[in-house]
């Protein structure tokens, strides 16, 4: 039997985000964030979905739990929704926010369960956004007040933090195109978003390495494989573009203390300069534990002078496999991500923090879920993974998008990355999927069978 085995003390799990399956919107005193008030407002989601109820993980999380630990996972990342702790985003704290993430970080430790958690996974208290959001410098203030708070709460309960999910998404998608919350279409304000996001994680890593806590601190990337659609220099130079667009312009300010050259300048010429003041890098670029990494696709970049902005557009080639969400399958990505991350900016620790796929799955007659698409996905992408391994690179982790189905954002309930099917109609039943079999295998097992 030709076997790939992963080191001794890698670790397998799943990640999911609060908003995406709590439900439990208004309750317990929950305060009302980005994602109610933009979800709520027609035309914004598909077919009018909200995550009013989502998986109503709120309420079920003791059963979700057991589903965690029949599948075996080492740890399990999940996001806490700020509105939960501090309604208005500063000041009262909601007690019963807190007790909800203690009795789930309590209800994962007695599994032998290890919580990963992310402070912003996109739920900002809409009061924030009411004075200005992520646009605003004071938010970053705001965000160092929750997490300290949120430290000093579940310190003794929780040993990997990391601060932000996506930055750059959160900036681009929600600010700058508008397709998600809070739905800004305002370049120059995105941008000051991203930094106000980056300054705000510097700020809650000094804070937690002030207190002195137990535990490793680090930050979540979406980082894309990004090749040039061919040789020719124009769309070299395109593929440069998008390069800093997307992975430099968070990678540099991190690593290396800096905005990416050539597109700051673009920016700025464009769009004024952005406010950023003394002492800003310094705080980005402070140490962390490890860097968390969230892969699904490559991007094959070409030069399009009738495109707006950066004249940069997008190849996508006819004869590859797409994913629901139109992603091409590209697993070679992964291990060239990895690569190029250790290789130019960090020997930290790498966590794969998400990666996955949308498929159209159904429950057939038998009452199963047949998902082996999404089992020949993760399948290519953990080979990658333990390509990269080999390769030396200090991968340590590896967290499966996502643990369930849930509100895939402005795509609603209609995209389906889970390991757990969620029954929405039928009261919201769970049902693992062939791929959640195949993954406890994996994890039992510590790696991957090869066919040949
Ligand atoms: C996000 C998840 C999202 C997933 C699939 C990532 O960008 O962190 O919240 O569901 O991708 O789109």
């Amino acid at each position: 039997m030709n076997e790939l085995i992963f080191p001794k003390n890698f670790k397998w799990g799943a990640a999911t985000a609060s908003y995406q399956i709590e439900g439990a919107y208004a309750e317990d005193g929950k305060g009302e964030s980005i994602w109610d008030n933009f979800s709520h407002k027609r035309g914004n989601i598909l077919n009018g979905d909200t995550g009013k109820i989502a998986c109503d993980h709120y309420h079920r999380f003791t059963e979700d739990i057991e589903l965690i630990d029949k599948i075996g996972l080492d740890t399990y990342r999940f996001s806490i929704s700020w509105p939960r702790i501090l309604p208005r985003g500063k000041g009262q704290v909601n007690q019963k926010g807190i007790d909800f993430y203690k009795r789930l970080c309590n209800s994962l430790l007695e599994k032998g369960i290890e919580p990963a958690v992310t402070l912003y996974h996109w739920d900002l208290p809409q009061a924030l956004q009411e004075k200005g959001g992520w646009a605003n410098r004071d938010t970053a203030k705001y965000f160092n007040e929750y997490a300290e708070i949120v430290f000093s709460e579940l310190g003794d309960l929780v040993k990997t933090w990391i601060t932000h999910n996506e930055p750059w998404v959160v900036a681009f998608v929600g600010n700058i195109y508008g397709e998600h919350a809070p739905g800004n279409k305002d370049y120059k304000k995105g941008i000051q978003v991203l930094h106000n996001l980056l300054l705000s994680h510097g700020m809650a890593v000094r804070t937690f390495q002030d207190m002195n806590l137990a535990g490793e601190i680090g930050i979540t990337l979406n980082l894309g494989d990004i090749q040039p659609a061919t040789e020719k220099p124009t769309d070299k130079e395109a593929a440069s573009l998008q390069d800093q667009l997307l992975n430099r312009i968070t990678l540099e300010p991190l690593f290396k203390g800096n905005y990416p050259e050539q597109l700051f300048e673009i920016y700025t010429s464009e769009f004024g300069p952005i406010d950023i003041e003394s002492g800003d890098l310094e705080l980005i670029n402070n140490p962390i534990d490890f860097l968390g990494i969230n892969y699904y696709t490559r991007n094959i970049i070409k030069n399009d002078p009738q495109a707006n902005g950066l004249g940069i557009s997008e190849v996508k080639p006819a004869d590859k496999e797409y994913t629901e969400m139109n992603w091409e399958v590209y697993p070679e990505g992964l291990y060239n991500v990895l690569k190029r991350v250790n290789a130019d900016y960090t020997d930290l620790p790498l966590y794969v923090t998400e990666n996955g796929a949308a498929f159209n799955d159904e429950i057939s007659n038998d009452g199963k879920v047949h998902d082996e698409r999404r089992i020949s996905y993760l399948q290519g992408h953990f080979q990658a993974a333990h390509q990269a391994i080999e390769a030396g690179i200090p991968l340590q982790r590896y967290y499966v998008w996502s643990l369930m189905d849930n509100f895939e954002w402005s795509y609603g309930y209609t995209k389906r990355f889970g390991l757990i099917f969620i029954d929405y109609q039928n009261k919201q039943e769970r049902i693992l999927k062939d791929s959640a079999y195949w993954y406890q295998s994996v994890i039992e097992r510590n790696g991957l069978v090869l066919d040949n």
